[in-house]
This record gives structure tokens, C-alpha cells and sequence, in this order.
């Protein structure tokens, strides 16, 4: 078993940043090794140096494309970090009723929704609202660059271990069904949900407007130029009495100047005025 040269590992690193923004640092080669393996043993190459020789020959290839996507870390869960959603149940959907009432019609944005489990969420918290939506238009687009991630989410099948992490017995009982082993988001809520294959890095317009954007644990694996553009073109989309959800771990502050923090809640950010 060879060594991979350290210009194929640099190509690669290049190549990851360029497709995806994730910057893979030197102290990360442990997660190149065991992100990649899988791909050596499945297209029976001889070892890592073989397979990210080739890639860095095709760098256009499906191959080299399933490579940089078995670089993201893809781990989400129903509910996760359950306070944004307890700020969208008390503040923000609330708001939102009384200053969308003249249309009738929320517009949601998953940014990087993985395997479906936050675009999920919402729309069940939404349906757990009929006093305040019952009737209305609403729309929530789910959106990653990882197209086998987007299959995982389109299937909205989750494994018992998945389906119990983030939901109540309540919520599970409610919102999935059981099917092989497995469960099912149930087609009410499945149906509110479009999910589309699109990268961050690619700007924002051709998705339309937004009344709420859910951005949450991507960013951190960006590096500052590219968090700051990638929120640039976030608030280009946002309505200007819209919010901004970021993750736990993640700000806005010392990055871009589009975006301030809405008193009083946590992760939760506006356009700046003029
Ligand atoms: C850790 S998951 C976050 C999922 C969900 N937002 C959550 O908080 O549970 C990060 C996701 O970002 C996606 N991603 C990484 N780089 C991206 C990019 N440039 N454009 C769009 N999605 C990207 C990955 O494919 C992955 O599914």
C-alpha cells in the first residue's frame, strides 16, 4: 500500500473548496482516509493514493464529484437544537401570520437540508399551527449540493435510531408511519416540502424571495471569504422583514455587513436597514 503523494492530497483539497467551500485542513487527513476508503473498496482501487491519483487526473468526473461529497458531513436530526424552532413557534410564526395575512403564503428555505430531517421539522411545526396557517400558501424549499443526500431526503424514510432522535413519542406517533422496519414521513408533510439540488457557492437569485431562511451548520466548514459570500447572497433573498436562522455555533458578526441580530432571540438575524 502506497503513501498518497502530497500533491494529489493538495489537488484534492483545491478541488474541494473550489466545488464545495469546505476547507480541509492538514490536521483533517484522518477524516480523507476514512471518507475515502469506502470509495477505494467499491471501485476496487488499490489504496487511497491510487484513487486521489485518478481523481486528480479527472477532476470532472462522477467519480471525482462522489469523492468531494463524501468530504461534507451530512449528521442532522428532527428538531435539532430544538430553540430555533421554539423561537418559529412563539415569535417568528406568529409574526409572520399577521404580516403575510394580505397573501396567504410563507416562502421557507432549507439551505443545505442534508437528509431532510430540519425541512421536515419545520413543516410539521407548521402544521401544528392550523389556528395560525390553516388555508394558507406554504412553501418550503430544501436545498444541498449533494445529490445522493437529496435522494436520502426525498425517500423521507428513516431508520428507528433517526426517526426517535429530536421527536416526541407524540410527533413520532403523528408525523411518521411505519413501513419495513423502518418509518415514513406521512405525505401531509412530505408534500409541503420541494427539495432541489443547489451549492452555496453559486449565489441565491435563481431560488426566488423568502420570508424565513434556515442556514444552520454548514457555514461553520467554511472558511471567512466564503461564509461572508455566501451570506451576501442569502440576504439578497431574504424579505427585508424577513429572519435568518443560523446554527448553534455559528454568527454573523465580524463576517458581513448584511446582517444584524434580532434582539432578543438566539441565531436569529435580519438584513441590516440602511
Ligand atoms: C451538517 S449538515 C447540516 C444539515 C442541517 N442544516 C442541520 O443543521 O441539521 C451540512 C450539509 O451541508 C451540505 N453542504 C456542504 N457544502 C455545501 C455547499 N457548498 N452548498 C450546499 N450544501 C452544502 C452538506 O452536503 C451537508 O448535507
Amino acid at each position: 500500500m502506497s503513501v498518497p503523494a502530497a500533491d494529489d492530497i493538495e489537488a484534492f483539497r483545491r478541488l474541494v473548496l473550489e466545488r464545495s467551500g469546505l476547507t480541509l485542513s492538514a490536521d483533517k487527513d484522518y477524516l480523507l482516509r476514512t471518507r475515502l476508503e469506502p470509495i477505494v473498496r467499491h471501485e476496487t482501487f488499490t489504496d487511497l493514493a491510487a484513487l486521489l491519483r485518478q481523481v486528480r487526473i479527472a477532476p470532472a468526473s462522477p467519480l471525482a464529484q462522489r469523492c468531494v461529497d463524501a468530504m461534507a458531513t451530512h449528521e442532522s436530526f428532527f428538531f435539532r437544537d430544538i430553540t430555533p424552532f421554539d423561537q418559529l413557534r412563539d415569535v417568528l410564526l406568529p409574526e409572520l401570520s399577521k404580516t403575510r395575512a394580505h397573501t396567504r403564503t410563507l416562502r421557507i428555505w432549507s439551505a443545505a437540508c442534508s437528509s431532510g430531517q430540519e425541512p421536515y421539522s419545520l413543516a410539521m411545526l407548521l402544521n401544528e399551527q392550523p389556528g395560525l396557517f390553516g388555508g394558507w400558501n406554504l412553501r418550503i424549499l430544501a436545498t444541498d449540493f449533494s445529490e445522493p443526500i437529496l435522494s436520502r431526503a426525498r425517500s423521507a424514510l428513516y431508520s428507528d435510531f433517526e426517526a426517535r432522535r429530536g421527536l416526541s413519542p407524540e410527533r413520532q406517533a403523528r408525523w411518521l408511519s411505519p413501513e419495513s422496519g423502518a418509518f415514513r414521513v406521512v405525505p401531509e408533510v412530505r408534500s409541503m416540502v420541494q427539495f432541489r439540488q443547489h451549492n452555496l457557492l453559486e449565489g441565491a437569485a435563481m431560488l426566488g424571495r423568502f420570508d424565513l431562511i434556515l442556514c444552520r451548520n454548514v457555514l461553520i466548514y467554511f472558511d471567512a471569504t466564503t461564509k461572508a459570500r455566501t451570506l451576501e447572497s442569502i440576504a439578497t433573498v431574504l424579505e427585508p422583514d424577513g429572519a435568518l436562522i443560523l446554527g448553534s455555533a455559528e454568527t454573523v458578526v465580524g463576517l458581513d455587513g448584511s446582517f444584524e441580530p434580532r434582539a432578543g432571540l438566539r441565531g436569529v438575524f435580519q438584513v441590516r436597514s440602511a
